[in-house]
């Protein structure tokens, strides 16, 4: 098991205070803190290897060059990827998905092709497939979800057709905490012929992945979910797939020759890795990795289980206050908690609890159709990691009750604020 204590002394900002009160942070679907370990890697770099890579044969850009290239291996072994080659480097989730839909989905979508996606998806797994159909005149079709907020397994049988080229899916969803069966839907998708692009997000930092295993064709997630820095994240995908596509974002470092009338693309995974990237983030990712490598993403994962089923259990003491979304066996969910106070407005409660020091996040999580399909405006989310222990939450229940004690007080905050709880910035 891991000792949330012992690596909460990694972690400076936790020791913030909040409105005077000790920050409880439960934002960590949305990012997650640094480690310093993670901070001095990035630190070091600067000050002491700092310059472009694959760019000079001087000292400085081999080392920073080499650093970089090494960083690629920790993040293939972290998925277990085959090779590092098979892992590109990106700015986050989100543009690792524009960069399937639109290298791979562009070249080999046609009219009348069907893109299968599920009511659960976040924007940045829907809106890339839906530009890219919408360019070569496929058809977009949605996988519905249970009553109990899992997959329907049958619906995806149903919807699936000899015609369905891809496959996309979060593997955990972002509200609804949900673990998808990844095996029952390559096993679908591939018997029909199409590929499986899963959104790993917010399985990557929580859960262990193996891509091997897992049997999909791509996998993108986002580096600063998982204590890297912002600006990071990576495609995994099918060596065979990757080396096929055509890039779509183009320039520097993604060829070995141009002339006026052709190009030879880069290898792998450099093709995909446009212009300068994102260097010192790349190296801090990869020391991330092996932070988490260090305590073992079992762990990680047992953890994050224990804590969900300890909420799962409190949040009973609330009486019918508040609804949870999503299944509610902790085997099957994440450490992601969506939920609303009865009749009172989600950003309330959220403002509310920054009050007691408490940073959830309100809204309707850049997942806006999975929110309108349950009928929702918006929900409450908390979500833990490796550093969130059980007293945060029982200092969370308790503060919830206190929420639900004096919600006629609230309710007048409601409706001060009635105009600015409309908006919703849907990430
Ligand atoms: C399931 C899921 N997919 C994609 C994303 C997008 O991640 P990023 O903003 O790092 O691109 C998120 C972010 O919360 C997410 O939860």
């Amino acid at each position: 098991m891991l000792d949330p204590y012992k690596i909460r002394k990694d972690f400076p900002i936790l020791n913030r205070k909040i409105h005077g009160k000790p920050l409880v942070y439960f934002d960590n679907t949305a990012t997650t803190h640094k480690p310093r370990q993670v901070v001095e890697a990035i630190r070091e770099f600067y000050y002491n290897h700092y310059a472009n890579i694959h760019r000079g044969l001087h000292t400085l850009s081999q080392e920073a060059s080499q650093l970089y290239e090494e960083a690629h291996e920790v993040i293939a072994k972290f998925i277990n990827a085959y090779s590092w080659e098979e892992v590109v480097f990106t700015n986050n989730t989100t543009d690792a998905l524009n960069i399937v839909a639109y290298s791979w989905g562009l070249k080999n979508l046609e009219e009348g092709d069907e893109v299968l996606l599920t009511v659960m998806d976040h924007h940045s797994n829907m809106l890339p497939w839906r530009n890219a159909a919408k360019l070569r005149g496929a058809k977009i079709k949605y996988v519905d979800i249970t009553r109990n907020g899992y997959l329907d397994y049958e619906d995806l049988e149903n919807k699936i057709t000899e015609k369905t080229r891809v496959v996309a899916f979060p593997v955990m969803s972002n509200v609804l905490g949900t673990i998808n069966d990844v095996k029952r839907i390559v096993k679908i998708a591939h018997e029909a012929g199409a590929i499986v692009v899963a959104d790993g997000a917010q399985s990557v930092p929580h859960l262990p992945t193996n891509v091997r295993e897992m049997g999909v064709d791509f996998l993108a997630f986002s580096g600063h979910k998982m204590l890297a820095p912002t600006g990071t994240g990576a495609l995994w995908g099918r060596k065979d797939l990757l080396e096929e596509m055509m890039p779509f974002k183009v320039g520097g470092d993604t060829i070995k020759d141009v002339t006026l009338d052709s190009v030879v693309w880069h290898d792998l995974p450099w093709r995909f890795e446009a212009g300068t990237p994102n260097i010192a983030g790349g190296i801090g990712f990869a020391e991330a990795a092996k932070y988490l490598m260090r305590i073992g993403m079992e762990n990680v994962r047992r953890h994050e289980e224990e804590l969900v089923r300890y909420t799962i259990k409190r949040f009973k003491e609330l009486e019918g206050e508040a609804e949870i979304y999503g299944p509610l066996e902790p085997e099957h969910r994440g450490g992601v908690i969506a939920f609303n106070i009865k009749d009172l407005h989600h950003h309330v409660v959220g403002k509310t609890l920054d009050l007691y020091g408490i940073a959830v996040r309100t809204g309707m999580h850049c997942a806006h159709p999975l929110h309108y399909r349950l009928g929702l405006r918006g929900t409450v989310r908390a979500s833990y990691y490796i550093y969130n222990t059980i007293e945060e939450i029982d200092y969370f229940i308790q503060s919830l009750k206190e929420i639900i004690k004096n919600k006629a007080l609230l309710k007048q905050m409601e409706a001060e604020f009635a105009g600015e709880l409309e908006v919703c910035r849907g990430t």
